[in-house]
């Protein structure tokens, strides 16, 4: 059969509530045109993110009733720890309550100020906690992946050269690992090449460099290089998976996307010297090293979504939404990154928006649209989040104007992806009435999530 079905059935739903398109202008206004800060009550579609919104299994919550609350040496961790092993080869694991605690540990154990860490392209948290140790999170990725027509099928792979020139310019002492971040989320979710990530080893080796990788969507990753690599066509997820860890020298895991759960996350490493630093500011900062920042509730759900997100048949589901919602894309010439990423939809706000320019933010211009219109909530990846404030104020832009729209994992049915094509299909036919926005308060830090904008 050509029609890949989801490989579940549906055992509980949740209700969602509708709004008139009156009610979602005065809402919106009410937020200060921040979808961030709109009620998850009035987004009966909720696309502005990923991370954490998935749906459990009925594994999961079998096991989830499995967890056992010990302080320490609970039947959970060790439950987690064996999947997590398996999948990693890591002797050292933490768990940590999401991605971004594992990245706060790594950078404090192993950053300090003027250091300097290439990656494709750092995530928002990610390149924050380095930041905020004052080191310097370098993106380095090849010019096609700024190039959304392109349909080169790894545009998340990091440009080696431009590493090589880095490490050159900067110094190994300056650089105290590199980092590969898979999928690459802010680039459009695109996957990096099982060769891309070999070839950054050998590099790295050659100036002893490690490499930690951001592996939030690694299963995801594991698809892509199974379907589009040569040579993987006949290997497992779990063996893709398991050949790309082996590279590494530590992760930082996000398992609120490829854990298939709600929250959570780890750090891993091989390093014994790293693992001494990291187990004491886990103590510290989020507990005990056999729970971390976790429930045994959580080990365990997420030892399960970890064995699941590297089931074919579930990412096959997956990939094939993604597609399907392409094509339409596609047939009705609404501009958007290809190929599809593993995770998300990334509409190009520039090409959608031409007449509005990056310093009026053609991201919140779309995803302001889109929310009126349906009631559906994205995220700009533009200027708003990724743009730089100078001292003197001034704003450089980011060079991809994006509006992502992610997919939960298991959570919405084809129906609700026809209606989003609608809504879609709606805003585009009416783009030219669209206007810019200004931001009226930002905050220091990772402004898109509580800043005002203004219409203009
Ligand atoms: N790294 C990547 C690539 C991510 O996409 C995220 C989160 C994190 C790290 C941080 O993980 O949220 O568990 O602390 N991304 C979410 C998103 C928030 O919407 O893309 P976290």
């Amino acid at each position: 059969m050509k029609t890949i079905i989801e490989p579940f059935r549906i055992k509980m739903t949740e209700r969602i509530k509708l709004n008139t398109k009156e009610e979602r202008i005065e809402l919106l206004k009410k937020a200060n045109y921040n979808v961030f800060l709109l009620d998850a009550e009035e987004c009966p579609i909720d696309l502005l993110t990923d991370s954490g919104t998935g749906a459990m299994s009925s594994e999961q919550w079998a096991a989830l009733m499995l967890g056992d609350e010990s302080y320490s040496g609970s039947k959970s961790w060790k439950r987690f720890y064996k999947v997590v092993n398996e999948i990693t080869s890591m002797p050292f694991i933490y768990p940590t309550h999401q991605g971004r605690a594992a990245e706060g540990i790594m950078a404090e154990a192993l950053l300090k100020e003027g250091d300097v860490i290439p990656n494709n392209s750092h995530f928002d948290t990610t390149r924050a906690n380095i930041e905020y140790k004052k080191a310097k999170a370098i993106n380095l990725l090849y010019e096609n992946a700024y190039d959304t027509e392109s349909s080169d099928l790894f545009k998340g792979n990091i440009n080696l050269d431009a590493l090589e020139e880095l490490i050159k310019k900067e110094g190994v002492e300056k650089i105290p690992f590199c980092m590969i971040t898979l999928t690459n989320n802010t680039g459009g979710g695109q996957p990096v090449s099982m060769e891309n990530i070999r070839s950054l080893k050998s590099i790295l080796n050659k100036y002893k460099i490690p490499l930690i990788i951001d592996c939030c969507r690694f299963a995801e990753n594991s698809y892509f290089i199974k379907k589009n690599e040569k040579g993987y066509e006949n290997k497992t997820l779990m063996e893709i998976a398991q050949e790309t860890f082996s590279y590494a020298d530590g992760a930082t895991m996000s398992a609120k996307k490829d854990g298939l759960a709600n929250i959570g996350g780890f750090l891993v490493t091989r390093n014994e010297e790293w693992a001494e630093k990291f187990k004491n500011l886990l103590i510290m900062r989020e507990g005990f090293p056999t729970y971390g920042g976790l429930s045994g509730r959580d080990l365990e759900t997420i030892a399960v979504g970890l064995k699941e997100a590297l089931e074919f048949e579930y990412q096959s589901y997956r990939n094939a939404t993604m597609k399907y919602l392409a094509k339409s894309l596609e047939e009705y010439g609404i501009p958007h990154i290809k190929p599809v990423g593993g995770h998300a939809v990334f509409l190009d706000a520039k090409k959608f928006l031409p007449n509005i320019p990056s310093s009026k933010y053609p991201g919140i211009s779309l995803v302001n649209a889109i929310y009126i219109e349906g009631g559906v909530r994205t995220v700009e990846l533009g200027s708003v989040m990724f743009g730089k404030v100078l001292a003197n104020g001034e704003e450089v832009p980011s060079n991809l104007e994006l509006v992502r729209l992610a997919i939960p994992r298991r959570v919405y049915t084809q129906s609700h992806f026809d209606y989003l094509i609608e809504v879609l299909k709606v805003v585009y036919d009416n783009r030219e009435k669209l206007d810019g926005y200004k931001i009226s308060y930002q905050p220091k830090f990772l402004r898109h999530f509580t800043c005002h904008f203004e219409k203009l």
